[in-house]
């Protein structure tokens, strides 16, 4: 058990200087989990032992799905049991294609908030919502991830005016939902780049989006209100909003000449270069050097090499002038790359992080509620003491 060894009175009377602050809580571990371990230094990251490069060669998103809510790869039978089952889970109620249908295409609404009211939706259609059981909240589970690919793919089609597809039962997961969302068979390169990518947004330990619904869990809320917050932790540019801004960064630098006056200009006024930095990784994130390694046969099939081209550009410049300082790419460098040259509009990147995370988010939910206690942090308090009320009419 982690141990907490501050005195009782500094514990609830804390003022500032008396407890170490660390903001953004960095380094500061609020639990323990089973599911995965990131080495920042190393630059590595294991799904319950196994590593990234192992899985994303080898394994599939359902397996993998399997290791993060079971602690272990499956069997035959096993695997086939929870595939069957997602299969049979993936359509989603007529009122919740109407929803998306008439939100989607709405000037200046996010996907991502389409996506959160959609999953929040989800939460009146599944009878079992306030059944908390551990066998309830796995099927539950399994059912999110099932349908936030139909709800995604659906958000991705009426955005573009196009018809919405229903999930076929005969591919596969990462298969299905490249269908849902293209309209076309994969073959076999894009049924594996799909699984690739959905298996490396597959979970991250305590990032901002699973921390925030774990929080929720603690305080013995159903699985849905969780997911629902967690979306709302991904959409942000910090976080998984991080893709579509380097795309936008991408367009905006236009040719290789530009890129070095580019970063210099940003890195000279302290802006963010979308797709670098983390919190944790202080050398190359290893599902970056995955993505770029990808991204070569895509963008060559696409026609998007100059994406590449510029993306690589980009990190040579900032390896030689601001690797020491332990900013290299992220996950969400090249994954707008690879995503953008199979033809998924840029807006659509985070609800397709979100598609691939939904595995471990479920999985850190049903496993905070294993050892569960409520989070309750504490805020230092600096605002003022004793003010005296003022009437309203005699207020400055
Ligand atoms: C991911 C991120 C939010 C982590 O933030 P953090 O751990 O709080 O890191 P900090 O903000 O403390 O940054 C540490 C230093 O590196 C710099 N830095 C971090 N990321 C940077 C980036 N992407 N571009 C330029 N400088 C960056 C900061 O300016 C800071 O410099 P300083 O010490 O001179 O002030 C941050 O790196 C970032 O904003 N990256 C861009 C967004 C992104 O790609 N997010 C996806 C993450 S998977």
């Amino acid at each position: 058990m982690l141990n907490n060894t501050y005195s009782e009175e500094i514990k609830l009377v804390a003022k500032p200087g008396e407890i170490p602050f660390a903001k953004g809580l960095e380094g500061v571990p609020v639990g323990e989990s089973t599911k995965s371990f990131v080495d920042g230094l190393g630059g590595k990251l294991v799904y319950h032992g196994h590593p990234i490069e192992e899985l994303c060669e080898k394994s599939t998103y359902e397996e993998v799905f399997y290791l993060l809510l079971n602690d272990q790869l499956p069997k035959e039978s096993e695997l086939r049991d929870l595939t069957r089952l997602m299969r049979s889970y993936r359509e989603i109620p007529g009122d919740i294609y109407d929803l998306i249908s008439k939100q989607a295409p709405r000037y200046g609404v996010h996907p991502m908030s389409v996506l959160r009211t959609a999953v929040s939706a989800l939460a009146s259609y599944d009878e079992t919502t306030e059944e908390d059981s551990p066998s309830e909240q796995r099927r539950q589970g399994i059912r999110i991830v099932s349908k936030i690919a139909t709800i995604t793919a659906a958000i991705a089609r009426a955005r573009q005016g196009k018809p919405i597809l229903s999930p076929r039962p005969d591919l596969t997961h990462a298969g299905n939902f490249y269908y849902m969302l293209t309209g076309n068979t994969p073959d076999n390169f894009y049924a594996r780049l799909m699984d690739v990518l959905l298996i490396l947004h597959a979970d991250h330990e305590c990032n901002a989006s699973t921390f925030s619904m774990v929080v929720v869990r603690s305080t013995l809320s159903d699985l849905y209100s969780c997911v629902v917050a967690g979306i709302g932790a991904l959409k942000g540019p910090l976080h998984g909003g991080a893709n579509e801004e380097v795309m936008r960064m991408l367009q905006a630098i236009g040719s290789l000449d530009n890129v070095e006056k580019f970063l210099d200009d940003a890195m000279s006024q302290r802006l963010r270069i979308s797709g670098f930095g983390h919190r944790v990784y202080k050398t190359m994130d290893p599902r970056a050097a995955i993505l770029r390694e990808h991204a070569r046969e895509v963008t060559r099939r696409a026609g998007t090499e100059h994406w590449l081209e510029t993306a690589e550009r980009i990190e040579k410049i900032m390896a030689e002038k601001y690797g020491q300082r332990g900013i290299w790419p992220n996950v969400d460098f090249f994954s707008g790359v690879v995503m953008a040259s199979m033809g998924i509009e840029p807006p659509m990147f985070t609800p397709m992080f979100a598609v691939g995370r939904s595995a471990g988010w479920v999985s850190h939910i049903i496993e905070q509620g294993n050892d569960n206690r409520i989070f309750r942090p504490r805020f230092i308090y600096v605002g003022p003491e004793d003010e005296s009320y003022q009437p309203i009419r005699d207020r400055k």
